[in-house]
């Protein structure tokens, strides 16, 4: 049993939505969050500076004693969690675009998915193992989203009719009847959900991976004994902590953690 905080990190605000789904999985942990808005975005930066980033990230959140790092982007997982890993004695949980869920939810027919990410996720190598482990007779459409992500990090989610505007451009290119599921392989994208459901045809599944990455913390904590060990009315406590550290991301970040998803 650990009452130490997770240690949970994004470039900016996106994995604000992570820290979402963990304290509704996991209501007695205590969570400590870093967004390093002050380099964000990520995923037009490259390979190597994303790795940096990421490991000045991780020591912060060491020095702070947490228990475990959960990378809440896919970007500097992409860039940087294998590195993480081998360099911690500590768990290291990463995310990744969730294209085998896409996949499998044909149960042998060929899927027809689209996945967004950013630059870096796409072009990564992570990604395409990936690609090549589930492609078998599954058409896989990729397409970076830039301006999703600086949307979020300037409190403008909340615009419906930007962001309505923005996703409708990236997805011009699709038959948009034609797909069976579209990937968000990025933590940003999550806030802009109730959007995407409204431009897709409902025939069409929307996708992240933040359920499963929250499950994955779970088994990872379970399985390594470090679990909270806390009263059953136990709320857990989440901080919030940036690099940019003004008040206005402040109050969006807790915005982003309290607030329903913008409709
Ligand atoms: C970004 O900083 O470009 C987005 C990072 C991500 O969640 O992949």
């Amino acid at each position: 049993m650990n009452n130490a905080p997770i240690g949970v990190f994004d470039s900016g605000m996106g994995g604000i939505s992570v820290v979402r789904q963990i304290r509704q999985d996991l209501p007695h942990e205590d969570i400590l969050f870093y967004g390093d808005s002050a380099h964000a975005p990520y995923g037009t930066k490259p390979t190597e500076q994303v790795k940096e980033l990421s490991f000045a990230v991780t020591r912060h959140l060491l020095s702070r004693g947490v228990k475990a790092i959960v990378i809440a982007c896919n970007t500097a997982t992409s860039a940087a969690a294998p590195d993480l890993r081998s360099s911690l004695s500590l768990p290291v949980i990463g995310m990744e675009p969730a294209l085998k869920v896409a996949c499998d939810r044909g149960e042998g027919k060929p899927q027809n998915v689209l996945v967004l990410a950013t630059s870096l996720t796409l072009r990564e190598k992570k990604f395409a193992r990936l690609v090549e482990q589930v492609r078998g007779n599954n058409t896989i459409h990729t397409q970076a989203c830039p301006d999703l992500v600086s949307l979020v990090e300037s409190g403008k989610v909340e615009d419906r009719d930007l962001a309505i505007k923005t996703i409708t451009s990236y997805l011009k290119p699709y038959d948009l009847n034609s797909l069976d599921s579209v990937v968000l392989g990025c933590t940003h994208f999550i806030f802009y959900r109730n959007y995407f459901r409204q431009i897709l045809p409902d025939s069409v599944a929307i996708i992240d991976g933040n359920a499963g990455t929250s499950h994955h913390v779970r088994t990872i904590l379970e399985e390594s004994g470090n679990l909270a060990d806390r009263p059953d009315n136990y709320q857990g406590q989440v901080t919030l902590e940036n690099s940019q550290n003004t008040k206005e991301l402040d109050l969006l970040a807790r915005h982003l953690l309290e607030a329903p998803l913008p409709r």
